[in-house]
């Protein structure tokens, strides 16, 4: 069991995956800019998960003490975060769930990210680090609503495969949910990019949607 900091663990995303880590059994740290906002998450989970193993922290005591640390920030604070982390996260599993979105008249629109994807980006910034790139595709209201299972598939990619085999063994601790290997860290684009036609999906038809693979 590896110990599970979240950056920018405050927002829906990165609570839902707390809980239900946490839920699993798994020790958690949630990070945020305020020491405040932190310990208010803490609460939030503890009044769900009351046996909950979790404590808040810096952003930067965080990183620090994750063995697997998930990035849980917009996209508009990634570059910065990740650069301001830089240090304390040099060696470690990076898990990037950041997704680039822009929203627009007609919905919403994957940005053009120069590396190729946040995920590229996030490698560019830490080259030592094991970056793996998923979890894009859990609805983070589903994830919070933790006595129903979760649905569908995570697709996991990395250069690094031992990084992607852990990160692919934690995913499936969410019950019902299935790991898939989607190769190395550039298909991250494809994987980024198909968030933004799910959230356009949940538009049209007023659901949550996910991804489940067929024929694996
Ligand atoms: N929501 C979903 O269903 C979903 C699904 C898949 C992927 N994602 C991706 O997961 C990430 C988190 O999503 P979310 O909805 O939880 O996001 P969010 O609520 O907008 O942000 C999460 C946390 O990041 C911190 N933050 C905000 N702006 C920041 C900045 N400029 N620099 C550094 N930290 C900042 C805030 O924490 P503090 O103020 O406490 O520091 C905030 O609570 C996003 O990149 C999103 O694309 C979301």
């Amino acid at each position: 069991m590896a110990l599970i900091a979240f950056v920018g663990g405050t927002g829906p995303e990165g609570l839902g995956l707390a809980m239900r880590f946490a839920k699993a059994g798994e020790e958690i740290i949630i990070g945020s800019r305020s020491e405040e906002r932190a310990n208010r998450a803490v609460e939030t989970i503890r009044e769900k998960l009351p046996q909950a193993n979790v404590r808040g922290a810096l952003n930067a005591e965080a990183a620090a003490m994750g063995e697997i640390v998930f990035i849980t920030v917009p996209y508009e604070g990634h570059r910065d975060t990740l650069a301001s982390l830089a240090d304390v996260l040099a060696e470690k599993i990076v898990v990037d769930v950041v997704v680039p979105l822009e929203l627009t008249k007609r919905g919403v629109r994957a940005i053009t990210v120069e590396e190729g994807s946040a995920a590229q980006q996030a490698q560019k910034l830490l080259p030592r680090a094991k970056v793996v790139s998923g979890f894009h595709h859990l609805d983070a209201h589903l994830l919070q609503n933790i006595d129903k299972p979760m649905q569908g598939d995570i697709l996991i990619c990395s250069d690094n495969r031992e990084a992607k085999r852990q990160v692919m063994e934690l995913g499936e601790k969410i019950e019902y949910v299935r790991s898939v290997d989607a190769g190395v860290l550039a298909n991250s684009r494809y994987l980024e990019e198909w968030t933004a036609l799910l959230l356009n999906l949940n538009r049209i038809y007023k659901a949550r949607t996910g991804v489940r693979i067929v024929g694996i």
